[in-house]
């Protein structure tokens, strides 16, 4: 049995650090299964499909062609991991996720991850669907205000134009979406630990986890 910690909450609350830093820690596979939503919304972009065409992103979801490799991302062969964290392209995914066949499309994918020694699993669903045996799930939470300028200081530094009181209503309409979807909502599961990070830097939510892991 591979262990699994399952990571899951809110855009922006500081979850990919913090599940990144877990696994090199570990030494543990990872998986950043919001790249996953933001490859297929890019890639079915780039092929004219409309992000609401339930069909069509999820065949291109099923084919999708990506190498992760460390800091690298590639989709047909070509470097993409910048172009993936655009504010575009996390609109685009927030959509695509929303459409049960994408999510279906992306679950084996998502499970080929699970390799000894281990994975840190971080998303939305990893304890509810796609790691429901996880070992240690965690629900990674900060306040609207704390995420809001958390993707402000992530857009600032890679020079894209923001605005506070924009980006604040982008998390509100995107934690809507990713909580009244039908399929594979976000919820904080009954068996997951809450980790509040509005008050807690990097090191220390890093500290928490691997502290409850070694329970
Ligand atoms: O960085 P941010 O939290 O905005 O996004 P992300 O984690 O890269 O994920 C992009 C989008 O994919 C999110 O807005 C979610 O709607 C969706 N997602 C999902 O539905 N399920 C997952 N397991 C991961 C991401």
């Amino acid at each position: 049995l591979v262990p699994i910690i399952a990571i899951d909450g809110p855009s922006a609350s500081g979850k990919g650090s913090v599940a990144q830093r877990v696994a090199e820690a570990m030494g543990f596979h990872f998986l950043d299964s919001g790249a996953l939503y933001r490859l297929t919304a890019l890639a079915a972009g780039r092929r004219g499909i409309n992000w609401d065409d339930e069909v069509g992103v999820a065949g291109v979801a099923v084919a999708l062609d990506v190498v992760f490799e460390g800091e690298h991302v590639l989709l047909d062969g070509a470097e993409v991991a910048h172009a993936i964290r655009s504010e575009d392209i996390g609109v685009g995914a927030s959509r695509v996720a929303a459409l049960p066949a994408v999510r279906a499309a992306l679950l084996e994918r998502q499970r080929a991850f699970a390799r000894m020694p281990g994975l840190v699993a971080d998303g939305r669903d990893m304890g509810s669907v796609v790691f429901p045996d996880a070992a240690l799930k965690v629900f990674l939470t900060a306040s609207a205000e704390v995420r809001a300028e958390r993707r402000y200081k992530q857009l600032a530094e890679r020079g894209e134009e923001a605005d506070l009181t924009a980006i604040a209503d982008d998390l509100r309409a995107r934690d809507e979406r990713d909580r009244a979807r039908a399929v594979a909502p976000l919820v904080q599961l009954p068996d997951a630990r809450l980790l509040d990070t509005s008050k807690l830097g990097i090191d220390e939510a890093v500290a928490q986890v691997l502290a409850w892991w070694s329970e």
